[in-house]
């Protein structure tokens, strides 16, 4: 048996994207509901990114998601660059007039939203099965799927919005031929830890080494989060953790300064590519976040993209549903990809600045460490990474 309803906005994917879009719609009176294929837990332990800019936060603050941000959420200023065995201190609100980043968790702003949204009275069904997208040739979309109990649902939406990353089925379910793909893969991967040891840094430390980049990064005063880079094919089976804090304190210590190190309650290797569909959208079905989109994490772009995604989808939604108004809908695809194409640049820019490619030669590898050099000592380089990193397209939404 089939249960059929009728919603305004299908979304599918209970990640950041899904999920702030559903709390948007409702401010604007919009009724959604979010289908999710893993459990609630599992969405709220995954170990993702941890970097805000400056017009995410204060996203986040306008549409009243800011108060565990605002009181656990630690503000830097700026970052440490790290090359040649030298550490230098970019200083963000010197360079940017005033703009900083935050360090907030993924985890815990996708913790915050399903809260707000269920004591809010919405629907996230988690856990569901063989989710489908239907009719798309019409006005009026279907999402299928099949709840944690093994009931059959078909939802006729007015939109439908696939936020369901990268393996999602939203992209796939669009018409042959439409989506066009841009890409690039990088040999080499990021092997990522959690630690419970304080941050031996005031600043994220973003270090080329010869042997390879390293990232010192943080969650809380009491948990430290760090990246290696790994060959592409490495088997996490092959990296205790002895190795990882030799590996690191090898990499990221300078004369002066230890890096402490600590219990491991986490570890992941992840890929990295870069990857760009164009349109995202087909009719009544938009694609936003990284369903869309992928930017290696060197320049923490991914969750900011996803966020500022759903934000402009939110608007053009609105006026498509309230107001009849189709002109925003029709951009969104544009306006979104601006903002994705500066983002995909930049993160190109900074991982081929400071991984160590297996292939490049001494050429490859002089021409990195020029650029490098030119950053810390030209002003108008460093605003350029500065400019980028905290966020340059403005992010507006009125609460
Ligand atoms: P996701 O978070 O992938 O959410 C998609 C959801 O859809 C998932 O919950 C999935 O289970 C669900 N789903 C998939 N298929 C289906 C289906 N068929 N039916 C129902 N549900 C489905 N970005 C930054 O900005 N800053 C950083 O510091 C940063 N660091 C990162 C570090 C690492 C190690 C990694 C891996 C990523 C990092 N990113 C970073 C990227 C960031 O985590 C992602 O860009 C972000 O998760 C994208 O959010 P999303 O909602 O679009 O997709
Ligand atoms: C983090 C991840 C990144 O990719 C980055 O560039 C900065 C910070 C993080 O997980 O904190």
């Amino acid at each position: 048996m089939t249960v059929s309803s009728r919603t305004q906005v299908g979304i599918v994917g209970a990640g950041p994207a899904g999920l702030l879009l559903s709390h948007l719609l409702a401010l604007r009176g919009i009724e959604s509901i979010v289908v999710e294929n893993r459990s609630r837990a599992y969405c709220e332990a995954r170990q993702r990114a941890g970097l805000l800019e400056a017009g995410t936060v204060e996203l986040l603050r306008t549409v009243g998601m800011g108060e565990r941000m605002d009181a656990e959420g630690l503000e830097h200023g700026g970052i440490y660059l790290q090359f040649e065995g030298e550490r230098h201190h970019l200083d963000f609100r010197d360079l940017t007039g005033g703009r900083w980043v935050t360090i907030y968790a993924q985890t815990e702003i996708v913790k915050d939203l399903i809260r707000a949204r269920l004591a809010a009275g919405a629907t996230i069904e988690f856990e569901v099965s063989d989710t489908e997208v239907g009719d798309l040739d019409t006005e009026r979309p279907v999402l299928r799927f099949t709840d944690a109990g093994g009931t059959r649902h078909e939802v006729a939406c007015d939109a439908i919005a696939g936020c369901d990353g990268f393996h999602g089925i939203c992209r796939d379910s669009m018409p042959p031929g439409l989506i066009q793909v841009a890409e690039r893969g990088y040999p080499y991967s990021w092997l990522g830890i959690l630690a419970s040891v304080p941050p031996s840094s005031d600043e994220l430390i973003y270090c080329r080494h010869e042997d390879g980049f390293a990232l010192h990064t943080m969650r809380t005063p009491q948990v430290s989060r760090l990246y290696l880079q790994v060959p592409a094919d490495e088997d996490i089976e092959d990296w205790s953790d002895d190795r990882i804090w030799a590996e690191l304190k090898h990499r990221l210590e300078v004369p002066g300064w230890e890096l402490k190190d600590g219990s491991i309650s986490e570890k992941a290797i992840s890929p990295m590519r870069s990857f760009v569909a164009s349109p995202m959208r087909y009719r009544r079905l938009f694609l936003a976040g990284d369903a869309a989109h992928i930017v290696p994490p060197t320049g923490a772009k991914g969750l900011n993209l996803a966020l500022a995604d759903v934000t402009v989808l939110a608007k053009a939604l609105t006026s498509l549903l309230k107001e009849g108004l189709a002109g925003p809908a029709d951009a969104y695809s544009d306006t979104s990809l601006s903002r994705v194409w500066r983002a995909t640049h930049f993160s190109w820019w900074m991982t081929s600045m400071l991984h160590v490619d297996p292939h490049a030669d001494q050429f490859g590898a002089q021409l990195q460490l020029s650029q490098l050099r030119y950053v810390i000592s030209s002003r108008a380089a460093a605003t350029t990474l500065a400019e980028n990193y905290t966020g340059y397209f403005p992010l507006t939404f009125q609460a």
